[in-house]
């Protein structure tokens, strides 16, 4: 049985704090009494809400940010599926819209401060208050969710914002998530079998899944709304970081000037925020961010990590459902 990898901390005692249910209202206790509940990953249960999973911890922020956010038209939602790479894309977009003020390298944020504090998850920030004061936030304002497109608040469908997808493929999305939550999971639960952990996601049923649904919902809007939505895959990324950090900033409406080109400066963004150099930073090894250790984010950060994992069994199942999915859809991995 695949135990999850030797190298990493031994299973966290309590749930990091962030991960701890809020004090829940009586209106999102009367709503979960009505939803379709399974088993959780990190807490005991997760709940279907608009055709999609969430754990319980998060339904309160995930409905307080679809009824009170207000977005504007410069801003940037990063949106991802857990695992597809959102620490790297955090990094990227905040290098790169940040590049005017912080030209030494030397001296960048991202050494000392970890990705996830720099770019909000604006459904945390729910959770947190229900309507927090997003005032301090200068313009653009960037920001990331982990919501399916079709669960995004009006306001953000509505607006000129503009919405970067990070996908990556489900087999290595799926190990990793596996990885994850386990480290976050509670000693009392034990640990969750990759076998139990696969039933799960190939079900749909893990936190923002089904997987697919949620890949398809950036994906179709991406191609209706090249303006709008950009999707970048995670092994494109890998393949070529530094094209596909120019697409990015194409897109953002932030282009490399050719005198930034001559000196530099797209492959200095790109390697500061390369899991290389990140992982292996202070901040990103021996602290943590609101309670959870940084070193959870930063694993292998590879592709075809999976091998070492699924069974043949597994692989064809999952690229059974796969394909099915995404047949006729254009998308592939
Ligand atoms: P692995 O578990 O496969 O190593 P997220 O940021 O969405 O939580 O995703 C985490 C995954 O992205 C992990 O994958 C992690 O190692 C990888 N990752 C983190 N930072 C990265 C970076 N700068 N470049 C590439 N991959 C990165």
């Amino acid at each position: 049985m695949a135990t999850p990898d030797d190298d990493q901390p031994p299973l966290s005692p309590p749930i990091p704090k962030y991960f701890q249910e809020p004090e829940m209202t009586q209106e999102c206790r009367d709503l979960i009494s009505t939803l379709p509940t399974q088993r959780g990953w990190i807490h005991e249960t997760i709940h279907q809400y608009q055709g999609f999973w969430l754990e319980t911890w998060i339904m309160q922020g995930v409905v307080a940010f679809q009824k009170h956010f207000q977005a504007h038209d410069t801003d940037i939602l990063l949106a991802t599926n857990p695992k597809a790479g959102t620490t790297w894309l955090k990094a990227l977009s905040f290098g790169l819209l940040n590049r005017v003020r912080y030209p030494d390298i030397q001296q960048h944020p991202l050494l000392t401060i970890n990705p996830h504090v720099l770019v909000t998850i604006l459904e945390h920030l729910y959770n947190k208050k229900e309507v927090p004061d997003l005032t301090s936030f200068t313009s653009p304002r960037l920001f990331s969710t982990h919501l399916p497109y079709s669960l995004l608040p009006i306001s953000a469908k509505n607006s000129t914002c503009k919405i970067v997808c990070l996908c990556r493929n489900p087999k290595d999305t799926f190990v990793s998530r596996w990885h994850f939550f386990n480290r976050l999971r509670p000693m009392s639960t034990g640990a969750l079998s990759l076998e139990d952990a696969f039933d799960m996601f190939c079900r749909g049923s893990s936190g923002f899944g089904p997987y697919w649904d949620h890949v398809l919902g950036y994906w179709k809007e991406s191609i209706e709304k090249p303006e709008k939505v950009l999707f970048l895959k995670y092994e494109e990324m890998k393949e070529q970081p530094i094209a596909n950090l120019r697409r990015l900033a194409d897109f953002l409406g932030c282009p490399f000037s050719p005198e930034e080109e001559a000196k530099g400066v797209v492959n200095d963004i790109s390697r500061l925020c390369s899991f290389d150099n990140l992982s292996k930073l202070e901040v990103n090894k021996n602290e943590k961010s609101f309670g959870v250790e940084n070193k959870v984010f930063f694993r292998r950060g590879e592709v075809g990590d999976w091998m070492k994992y699924l069974t043949a069994e597994m692989i064809k199942k999952l690229d059974r459902i796969t394909e099915e999915k995404f047949h006729g859809t254009g998308l592939r991995f």
